[in-house]
């Protein structure tokens, strides 16, 4: 099995370069199925998620061609309807896209029900509602959403029951191409939902109001190819800023953009750290601080993200007092807890909320990535621990970090990846 080993306990110094968002990557990737044309997409991250969105397509009868390694050219014009593979597809949250995409393009959709992080119920109800909206009649069943509106679809209102970055993106996937005007109230204002709208505006589309809770599609009635680039992955960002705190090192995160990191910053200032903000990139040093206990609530954005839950709770443990972690979006995401109680944690976990009491120190332990963020936080609890870490299943954390390793050894930690011989590692698939 391959595992990251860490001899922690030694600050983070140097600069660390962010890549394109994987959560605006995915969407984009899928959205060219309403392009005619070819579509270039630069700033990709080359994570796993992003080459199996690639892979997805091109086996959709896409063609694919990768001009760099963070740059792809795609033309769907041959894709097949219904045709986006079962195993691929159920791995991944993002997949659902696919629905939206072809529900707009061919008026109907057949794709398997998503996967994702396992955070406990996961529904697609708000998807359905916006697609029901626009004349489609939607069932799952066999393990598939399939999706059809045999008169075409017609934009109307829709009132989100929830704050839902997967349904706004998949509604105005559909809606693109729809006839007449689609808004969406209550819309996710995620950077990632203004980066699609950015992009299908850039291929044609009519979308404004992107980023506020108004979201406004006025349909046209084709999409040409455009080249387009994704912007910096603000999660990534925000884990190597929280990597540089909790190591009392002193880190240039760049390629970021500030603003997206709002929250995170004020909670590291809150605790105690230092957070200086430049253009396009910003400094994190924490040499001899000793942190604060915090309150945190995970919210929608612009709130502190859920997506950096696990990676907060780690600087929690560390600080001098007592913390409060609530989660706001998912119904348990606290499924790492365990993970970090074998390092010395003192955690109290209900569903949504934890408990942190700041015991000021981590040990080294064998530990596991129970998902994506929270294998990242292991990581980070492994830079900041005393003594050795071992982190297994980090297949989780390579779906949405490049190189999380090689970029941490460049900033002087003490990291190495082992790989498990062939034949174990097909033993452990
Ligand atoms: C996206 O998931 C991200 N994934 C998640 O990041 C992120 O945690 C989440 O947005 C929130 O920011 C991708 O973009 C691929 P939601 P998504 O729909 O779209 C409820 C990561 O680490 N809900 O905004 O699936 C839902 O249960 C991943 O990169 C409904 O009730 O999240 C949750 O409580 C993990 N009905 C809340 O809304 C629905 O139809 C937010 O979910 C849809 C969602």
């Amino acid at each position: 099995m391959d595992k990251i080993v860490i001899n922690g306990g030694r600050p983070l110094y140097g600069t660390i370069e962010v890549g394109g968002m994987k959560n605006s990557s995915l969407p984009i990737l899928f959205a060219t199925i309403l392009v005619k044309g070819e579509c270039v997409i630069e700033n990709l991250p080359p994570i796993d998620d992003v080459s199996s969105a690639l892979s997805m397509l091109q086996s959709m009868g896409a063609e694919v061609r990768m001009l760099d390694r963070t740059t792809a050219a795609v033309d769907t014009r041959n894709i097949r309807c219904g045709s986006a593979p079962y195993e691929e597809a159920r791995h991944m949250r993002a997949s659902y896209y696919i629905a939206g995409a072809e529900l707009g393009r061919f008026g109907r959709a057949v794709v398997p029900l998503p996967g994702g992080c396992d955070f406990g119920q996961r529904p697609i109800d708000q998807h359905i509602k916006g697609f029901e909206a626009l004349g489609a009649s939607v069932s799952l069943d066999g393990g598939y959403i399939r999706a059809e509106a045999p008169g075409g679809l017609m934009g109307d209102s829709v009132f989100m029951d929830v704050v839902s970055v997967g349904a706004t993106i998949n509604i105005i996937l559909a809606a693109a191409l729809a006839e007449g005007v689609t808004t969406i109230d209550g819309a996710a204002k995620e950077p990632h939902v203004v980066d699609l709208a950015n992009f299908l505006n850039a291929c044609g589309a009519d979308i404004t109001g992107a980023g506020t809770d108004v979201i406004r599609i006025k349909g046209v009635a084709s999409l040409s190819g455009a080249s387009y680039t994704v912007l910096p992955d603000m999660i990534e960002a925000g884990t190597y800023m929280i990597a540089a705190a909790a190591t009392r090192g002193s880190v240039t995160i760049s390629n970021v953009i500030p603003k997206h990191l709002d929250s995170v910053t004020a909670k590291l200032r809150e605790m105690g750290a230092e957070v200086e903000e430049n253009d396009t990139s910003v400094v994190v040093s924490a040499a001899g601080a000793s942190f604060k206990g915090v309150r945190v609530k995970t919210q929608p954005y612009p709130g502190f993200p859920t997506d950096m839950n696990p990676q907060m709770c780690v600087m929690m443990c560390l600080a001098e007092g007592d913390s409060q972690l609530r989660e706001g979006v998912w119904d348990n995401r606290f499924r790492y807890v365990k993970e970090l109680v074998r390092m010395g944690a003192q955690i109290d976990v209900e569903p949504k909320m934890a408990y942190v009491k700041g015991v000021g120190r981590l040990t080294g332990a064998s530990v596991k990535a129970v998902d994506l963020r929270a294998g990242a936080a292991m990581v980070i609890a492994g830079l900041a621990a005393e003594g050795t870490t071992e982190i297994t299943d980090i297949y989780h954390i390579e779906r949405g970090y490049e190189n999380m390793v090689e970029k941490l050894k460049a900033l002087g930690a003490d990291i190495e990846k082992t790989e498990a011989p062939e034949s174990f590692r097909s033993a452990a698939v």
